[in-house]
């Protein structure tokens, strides 16, 4: 076997709920005839997903998306998947990122799906001529659900698109485990640092942050919180993290990680005061938190090292990874979220998916839920292929929590 498929198979043992519904799509065929156009990071457990979207009789058509991510040997064993076109490609430039994007459209999809909103951008902006075939879409990501709800917000966004992050079952495990283990697992794999002893600055405490924050502490880091939101700042610090500004938190910290999904977190004023030796890294979606243009200005020399930019600016040395994008994906050790995390997000894909097809002429042009009974579904999956029981209310339980009239 080829060493795509090596990985695609190896994702596809930890995936029970993913197969469970391939399973039942082979039998149903929910899209049949249906073309499904994709902008996900391509690697081996999205392409378990696409796999499941063709078992279930849908063309896909896949890009990336972000130049950083793909994994090219899991994008050429997906090229060859009956009914499967993909056009990812590693290190690709930001015009061949949107070449790619235009490719998928061409195909004129029905459904999309996307991590960050590119596709659904580029449909409602330059490629309109395909707009009108679509019946909506699915978001993966928290920047795409604020740039999709900011759309709406102006009218602009015209079909209906379901917010798959916002569900329980995605933000509560993909945001929280898959970012707070994957983005350590890269730093530590890319740099091979000790993180024990270390002050590590977590900029945004957020479903992402707080995971950072909580593991980076069990592996005996002194973790600093940076936030804009007093309540999230004060959650950080009744959990026992320091919390300061970034400008104070830049003169004391080691490793840095950003995961705000805002612009501008690390800027100049902040890397002057750094420590020589710090390691910046970013698992927001965009490369936009680390003014990584500050650092290639003010360079004397730079470095370069696998996934590591060494900036030596007036005989202190600045190193950031994977070029300041999220780093669990984009450095070349980078795998992204754990499979057994994923399982549930791209569950929660799959099946939204589904109800698109089935739905969508109830769904008018706004950001949705995911449907409570699917986020359920994929919980109860889930604890079935763990072997884990849980209780059921009894009538009484029942009656008693639907009612008012209980006093004491
Ligand atoms: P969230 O909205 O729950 O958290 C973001 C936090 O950042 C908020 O508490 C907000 O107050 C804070 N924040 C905003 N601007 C800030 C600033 N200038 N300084 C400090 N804090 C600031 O979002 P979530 O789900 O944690 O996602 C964060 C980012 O990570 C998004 O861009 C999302 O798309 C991305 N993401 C990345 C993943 C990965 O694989 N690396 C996986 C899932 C999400």
């Amino acid at each position: 076997m080829d060493s795509g498929n090596l990985k695609i198979e190896w994702a596809r043992q930890y995936m029970p709920v993913l197969s469970a519904i391939s399973d039942r799509f082979k039998k149903e065929k929910p899209f049949a005839g249906k073309v499904i156009g994709m902008a996900l990071h391509v690697e081996a457990k999205t392409a378990n997903l696409v796999r499941t979207l063709a078992d279930g009789g849908a063309t896909v058509h896949i890009t990336g998306c972000n130049p950083l991510s793909t994994q090219d040997d899991v994008a050429e064993a997906l090229g060859k998947v009956p009914n499967v076109y993909c056009y990812a490609k590693r290190g690709c430039s930001v015009d061949e990122y949107y070449q790619a994007i235009d490719t998928v459209l061409d195909a004129k999809p029905v459904i999309t799906i996307d991590d960050g909103m590119d596709l659904i951008h580029r449909l409602h902006t330059v490629r309109q001529d395909v707009l009108s075939g679509v019946i909506g879409g699915c978001e993966e990501t928290t920047t795409g659900i604020h740039r999709l709800r900011a759309m709406a917000a102006d009218g602009k966004l015209l079909f209906p698109v379901i917010a798959v992050n916002d569900t329980p079952m995605k933000h509560y495990f993909d945001n929280v485990h898959g970012t707070g283990e994957s983005a350590l697992t890269a730093i530590m794999a890319t740099t091979n640092s000790l993180i024990a002893g270390k002050w590590i600055v977590v900029a945004g405490f957020g479903f992402c942050g707080r995971g950072l924050a909580r593991k980076a502490s069990a592996l005996g880091a002194k973790v600093i919180v940076t936030e804009i939101d007093p309540r999230r700042a004060l959650e950080a610090h009744m959990e026992g993290f320091h919390v300061m500004s970034m400008q104070e938190a830049a003169r004391v910290g080691d490793i840095f990680i950003t995961t705000t999904g805002n612009r501008d977190v690390i800027t100049g004023d902040h890397m002057t005061v750094m420590k020589s030796g710090v390691i910046l890294s970013n698992a927001g979606h965009f490369n936009i938190e680390i003014d990584g243009i500050w650092l290639s200005s003010h360079a004397d020399t730079i470095e370069e090292r696998d996934g590591i930019h060494s900036y030596h600016i007036g005989g202190k040395v600045i190193h950031l990874l994977a070029e300041g994008r999220l780093v669990n994906l984009a450095v070349p050790k980078g795998m992204g979220h754990p499979i057994e995390v994923m399982d549930l997000s791209f569950a929660l894909q799959a099946l939204s998916t589904e109800y698109l097809a089935l739905h969508h002429v109830e769904l008018k042009p706004d950001v949705h839920q995911v449907p409570d009974e699917i986020d359920r579904m994929v919980a109860s999956y889930k604890l079935a292929s763990l072997n884990l029981s849980i209780d059921k209310l009894t009538k009484d339980q029942e009656e008693y929590m639907g009612s008012w009239d209980h006093g004491t």
